[in-house]
């Protein structure tokens, strides 16, 4: 089979950490063709989505990446396009969204787009309000302080649009950091921010439940470094084994449905003291550390998922919808 990926540039992925490599060197493993490219690279002619791709060919020792030839393919002549490219979700992601539309039905598209712009990682949890922290999403300053009083002078403050841990601050009442925080997240008052009472129990860590079609795939567990309250991998939380709970099964079995229904097949849910924080849905990541704990590369099973789903295509969906 052929797949795209649609992702940042090869040299800013981690081999031995990224979750898009785990995928990469999966299907390699089951003999695909990874065709890569980025955001820019995807165009639509005559109403049909095409990506400038270049054939990549992956491995555990350096160099890593290796390119082949550079190609134009029809994505509905393609089994699968993966979408990984990493957050901001701008104007840019926002667009590729809308021009994968064209590939709707014709190929497998993982995480579906309409998914991924119904999605925001942060706002989708208000969708599962009973399981998330008390949350407050403005741009109000007063508000924010407030709020801050409200749930006992400790919160923390996230933008909507970014990952890694970037931009995620604590607010404690009577800080004399805490206003220039908050103005610095909402732009002054122009842009909107998401603020949760502080979880305690993110010092025992941040767990990371992946799941692949509303099952679970695995889960790890993230603990901040002692100098950070954030557990991102990226800023250099450790990572533990971790097995999900009962009561995190019951959260799961209650999101799973609308994660179907919006063809959100490979997400990661972020939850702290059982209470769930964040939809991972751009590119989720954790796969590698899993597959390092289960002493198996899990990442194979997504990979068979999506061999599944692309043999259950009927071909006459290939060709172009009405134009
Ligand atoms: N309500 C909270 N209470 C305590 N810590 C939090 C809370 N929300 C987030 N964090 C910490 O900040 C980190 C990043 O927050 P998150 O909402 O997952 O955004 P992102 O991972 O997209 O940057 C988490 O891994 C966690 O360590
Ligand atoms: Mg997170």
């Amino acid at each position: 089979m052929r797949f795209v990926y649609v992702m940042d540039p090869m040299d800013r992925v981690l081999p031995d950490k990224d979750t898009t490599f785990a995928f990469l060197r999966a299907a390699q493993a089951r003999g695909h063709d990874a065709l890569h490219c980025e955001p820019r690279d995807v165009f639509v002619k005559n109403a049909d989505v095409y990506a400038r791709v270049r054939h990549l060919t992956v491995s555990d020792a350096a160099p890593h990446a290796v390119f082949g030839a550079t190609d134009e393919v029809r994505l509905a002549d393609v089994q699968a396009v993966l979408i990984r490219k990493d957050p901001p979700f701008d104007a840019a992601y926002l667009y590729l969204t809308l021009m994968l539309e064209r590939a709707r039905g014709r190929t497998v598209l993982l995480n579906d787009p309409r998914g991924l712009r119904e999605a925001n990682e942060k706002l989708y949890t208000l969708h599962f309000a009973k399981w998330m922290p008390r949350t407050l999403v403005t741009s109000n300053e007063e508000q924010i302080q407030a709020f801050v009083g409200e749930v006992g002078g400790r919160a923390v403050i996230k933008p909507l649009d970014l990952a890694g841990g970037a931009g995620v601050m604590m607010l404690t009442a009577g800080d004399k950091n805490a206003r220039g925080i908050i103005q610095l997240l909402t732009d002054e008052g122009r842009r909107l921010a998401m603020v949760q009472e502080y979880l305690p129990a993110v010092e025992q860590g941040d767990k990371r439940v992946l799941l692949l079609d509303g099952a679970v795939l695995g889960a790890i567990n993230r603990v901040p470094r002692a100098d950070d309250f954030r557990s991102n991998i990226h800023v250099g939380g450790s990572v533990e084994p971790y097995q999900v709970t009962k009561e995190e099964r019951a959260m799961i079995e209650d999101i799973a449905p609308r994660l179907k229904q919006d063809g959100l097949v490979f997400v990661g849910l972020d939850v702290i003291g059982g209470k769930l924080t964040e939809v991972n849905v751009t590119s989720p990541t954790g796969i590698q550390q899993l597959s390092q704990h289960e002493n198996r590369d899990v990442a194979a099973d997504v990979i068979q998922w999506i061999e599944r789903a692309a043999n259950d295509y009927r071909p006459q969906l290939k060709s172009i919808p009405a134009y």
